[in-house]
């Protein structure tokens, strides 16, 4: 298994080009099932999940392909098989998206049950009773999701929770349903507003995208049409915290400051010096200590759950005591250990970390557990005395477009080590604590 090795004390400066979003391109690409002809998709991000919807869209029967331009022509006008097998669905739970659209389509979907995941149960009940309102019939077959319907009906949904992909996927379903479908307490992420132009653009009827009310007119078939998906908000994030820890100056290219607000607000609460343009941002760290602020994570447009780790690891070197409250997964803490093995001051107290900032954090391997939990010890490797150590990289992967060079670009020293070119190093030079002095 890969590893990253981070050298910390180095201030980040630059630009940095922001990739397209996962958590848009993941059911733009899905959507593509629901279209008799060819689209054309741009600005997708190089990541592992990407590879993974390709290989489910290719398995499905779907004519795909991912060129190195970050460029995907995907051709569904025939589609082979309306199953998802479990191989495929245990590595990435979003591939649940498939149901909406190829029940929707085909009048039948065979998913494998998505498994819960390190930060939650995750569970898709939400998805499965708008199908329900809509007509399907669903059960659960040998650890399957089997929905099928002769024609899906437009009803009003109200979603218990406010759910991203469960608005997704019934927004999905409802496209090619018959008659009119209100979501109501409907997800507003820039994601779902993405995924819902795209369907527009393929012939698709939705209007109140962004809003907690979303209003789709069912239509008989969906056609070809080229989309460029958004910037990633949570990657842009994730770079402004890098900035603002190392003291550095950063500005992050092809982002929307728009969809950022709730982050740039508490940005400015922790005395981070922040510069908005039209389609970048650019952080300056000022050389001193953030001041810690207070986060409490709750769906779009509020603080967004995906950059709770980062700011954590923030008010772990901040000036003062900040409080982060993660309601939106039951357990979405894990990197709280792994800093306190860097020298963190937290202490957990149910849902709420309150992080007192330390002067210094010391380097230690660490080990990834999620995606944004290994964003933030990367960050936290960038400040840490010494060398860290990352592993299980791979759930960085999964999300973040070539973090390595781009962080080595803005002058990070950092390398990603294969298993074994780590083990021939080990072998040389055990890892040497900093606070081992070791005699020669
Ligand atoms: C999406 O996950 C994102 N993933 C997540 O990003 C993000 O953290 C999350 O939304 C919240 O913003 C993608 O878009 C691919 P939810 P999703 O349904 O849709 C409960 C990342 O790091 N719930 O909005 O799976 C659920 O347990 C990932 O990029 C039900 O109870 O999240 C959670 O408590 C992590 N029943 C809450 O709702 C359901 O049927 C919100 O979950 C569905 C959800």
């Amino acid at each position: 298994m890969d590893k990253l090795i981070i050298k910390g004390g180095f201030p980040l400066s630059g630009d940095v080009q922001i990739s397209g979003a996962k958590n848009a391109a993941l059911p733009v690409l899905i959507s593509s099932l629901l279209a008799e002809e060819p689209v054309r998709i741009t600005n997708v991000p190089y990541l592992n999940d990407i590879k993974t919807t390709v290989a489910l869209l290719a398995q499905l029967g779907v004519e795909i392909e991912l060129d190195n331009s970050q460029v995907v022509n995907v051709d569904a006008s025939v589609v082979n098989t309306v199953c998802a097998p479990y191989e495929l669905v245990k590595t990435m739970r979003a591939s649940v998206l498939v149901l909406g659209p190829l029940l929707s389509r085909f009048g039948r979907a065979e998913v494998s049950m998505p498994g819960g995941c390190a930060i939650g149960s995750r569970p898709v009940n939400l998805h499965l009773k708008g199908f329900e309102a809509m007509g399907a019939r669903v059960s659960v077959e040998n650890g399957y999701i089997v929905a099928e319907c002769d024609h899906l009906k437009g009803a009003r949904i109200f979603m218990d929770q406010v759910s991203v992909t469960g608005t997704e996927n019934i927004m999905m379903a409802a496209a090619l349903a018959e008659g009119v479908t209100i979501i109501e307490n409907a997800a507003r992420e820039p994601e779902v507003v993405d995924l819902a132009c795209f369907i527009n653009t393929m012939g698709g009827n939705i209007s109140g995208a962004g809003t907690s009310e979303i209003r789709i007119e069912g239509v008989n078939k969906l056609g070809g049409g080229e989309h460029r998906i958004i910037p990633d908000r949570i990657e842009t994030g994730t770079y402004l915290i890098a900035a603002a820890v190392t003291g550095g100056d950063v500005c992050t290219r092809n982002t929307s400051p728009g969809m950022l607000d709730a982050v740039l607000e508490k940005l400015k609460e922790a005395d981070v010096e922040i510069e908005v343009g039209i389609d970048w941002i650019r952080v300056r760290g000022k050389g001193k200590r953030p001041r810690a602020v207070n986060v409490r994570t709750d769906p779009y447009p509020a603080f967004p759950t995906d950059m709770q780790a980062q700011f954590l690891m923030m008010n772990c070197i901040a000036q003062g005591t900040g409080l982060v409250t993660e309601t939106i997964f039951e357990n979405r803490f894990m990197h709280v250990h792994e800093l306190q093995r860097m020298g963190a001051s937290i202490k957990l107290e149910g849902h709420t970390a309150i992080v007192t900032g330390v002067n210094k954090l010391f380097a230690a391997p660490v080990m990834a557990t999620d995606l944004r939990a290994s964003a933030c010890l990367a960050i936290a490797g960038l400040v840490a005395e010494g060398e860290t150590l990352i592993d299980r990289i791979y759930h960085i992967d999964r999300g973040y477009d070539r973090i390595e060079e781009k962080l080595a670009q803005l002058g990070a020293s950092i390398k990603r080590v294969s298993g074994q070119e780590y083990k021939k190093m080990t072998d040389l030079t055990p890892y040497q604590s900093p606070h081992i002095a070791v005699s020669n």
